[in-house]
């Protein structure tokens, strides 16, 4: 069997690998020490790709793993002024802001990514796209709360995914599934501080958007700015479809429970006519507690395509302190609660709406 050890050693001051070694045993990369990349924007260098650090491209039956650590140095990444409130007086600034996402699996088969500890990304963790087979196991990824744009784990055109026993906190999404994915399994995943599991966004510029049978099980979601979130924008087509969300426990979260077909970023947010469907969403045995400046529960669904066949069973969601303001929202959402909902929701409409007979802009 093929086996190397690989050493990076400082070429210039920026390029600071601490002396850790990563032994290559065929398509196994171990990780032990600490790996780094380059520290902030001024180091990284110039020829180097600002989109990413560590990419596998169309690598088969590969295996990164190892009890070390993948510190990404984000800090100088996070505050440049282009990024979230980052400006003066709290504004961002226009101008170049790319920042590298630590590691990218791309159009790649039978991953499997464990044990690592993955920390202070400048952007994404760790994203797969275009992948086939992957299985995350015992990770645990972490950056703090304010970090702009730090994903856990994104996953997009990727299919038969399997995520387990894993610990993330960040600053934005902690799993993000994007279009084309399909058959993916979350089991044992804690989340927060971050902005929760979130499907989508999907249907951007009009596109078409697929994503079919996702299951989230067994998860903890706490402090987030999400719990469980669907978000589609205006415009768009294909469908979200097969989604199930059980055994799922909230801690002081907002937003428990979101659907929201109206996502957008200040412009491009005028209702169109057609819509990414969402239908077959089922939540079962959600509890705990929410963060009452947002009701925990908001079905926005499009004015032109409603959602379908949302089951809720045993949901029971309490204020972490304080009062409800508003109540459960629901629009264009129809489906059924098999027990009673806390705080009660009544606003499922029954049964199925007779918009949607024409299917085809809906199919994938
Ligand atoms: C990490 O793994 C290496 C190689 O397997 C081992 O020598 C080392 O003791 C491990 N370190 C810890 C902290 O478990
Ligand atoms: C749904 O995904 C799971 C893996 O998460 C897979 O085992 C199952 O076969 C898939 N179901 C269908 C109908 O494709
Ligand atoms: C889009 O439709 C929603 C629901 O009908 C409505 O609340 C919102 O004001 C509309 N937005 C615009 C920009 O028309
Ligand atoms: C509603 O969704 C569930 C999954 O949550 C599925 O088993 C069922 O077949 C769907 N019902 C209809 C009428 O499509």
């Amino acid at each position: 069997m093929l086996k190397m050890l690989i050493c990076f050693r400082s070429l210039n001051p920026c390029l600071f690998f601490k002396p850790s070694c990563f032994s290559v045993l065929f398509f196994m990369w171990k990780v032990n020490g600490v790996l780094m990349p380059p520290k902030g924007p001024d180091c990284w260098p110039k020829a180097d790709s600002r989109k990413q650090w560590l990419v596998f491209y169309r690598l088969d039956d590969m295996k990164l793993t190892g009890n070390g650590t993948i510190e990404g140095n984000g800090h100088e990444w996070w505050e440049l002024p282009c990024k979230p409130h980052r400006g003066p007086k709290g504004s961002s600034l226009p101008g170049p802001c790319e920042s590298p996402a630590m590691i990218r699996f791309f159009m790649s088969s039978n991953i499997v990514v464990s044990g690592l500890r993955v920390q202070n990304s400048p952007q994404f963790h760790m994203k797969f796209d275009g992948c086939e087979g992957v299985l995350i196991e015992e990770l645990s990824i972490s950056t703090p709360k304010l970090s702009p744009n730090t994903d856990g784990i994104h996953i997009e055109n990727t299919k038969s995914v399997g995520i387990y026993n894993s610990m993330i906190s960040n600053g934005d999404d902690c799993i993000s599934i994007g279009p084309g994915c399909s058959n993916v399994d979350i089991n044992g995943v804690t989340c927060g501080p971050s902005h929760g599991i979130s499907i989508g966004s999907l249907g951007v510029h009009n596109s078409q958007a697929c994503v079919s049978n996702i299951t989230v099980r067994n998860a903890v979601i706490r402090e987030s700015d999400n719990g469980v979130r669907i978000k589609t924008w205006q415009g768009g087509t294909g469908s979200v479809s097969g989604i199930s969300f059980e055994n799922i426990q909230m801690e002081n979260v907002r937003n428990c429970i979101i659907v929201d077909q109206y996502y957008c970023l200040s412009k491009e947010c005028l209702n169109q006519t057609s819509a990414v469907y969402v239908t077959d969403i089922r939540y079962k045995n959600i509890k705990g507690t929410y963060d009452v400046r947002n009701p925990p529960i908001h079905f926005a669904c499009s004015d032109t395509v409603a959602c379908t066949n949302i089951t809720m069973a045993e949901v029971e969601l309490l204020p972490q302190e304080g009062e409800l303001v508003d109540d459960p929202f629901c629009w264009n959402a129809y489906g059924i609660e098999e027990t009673l909902s806390i705080p009660p929701i009544g606003c499922l409409q029954e049964g199925m709406p007779q918009a949607i007979t024409e299917t085809s802009q809906y199919s994938c």
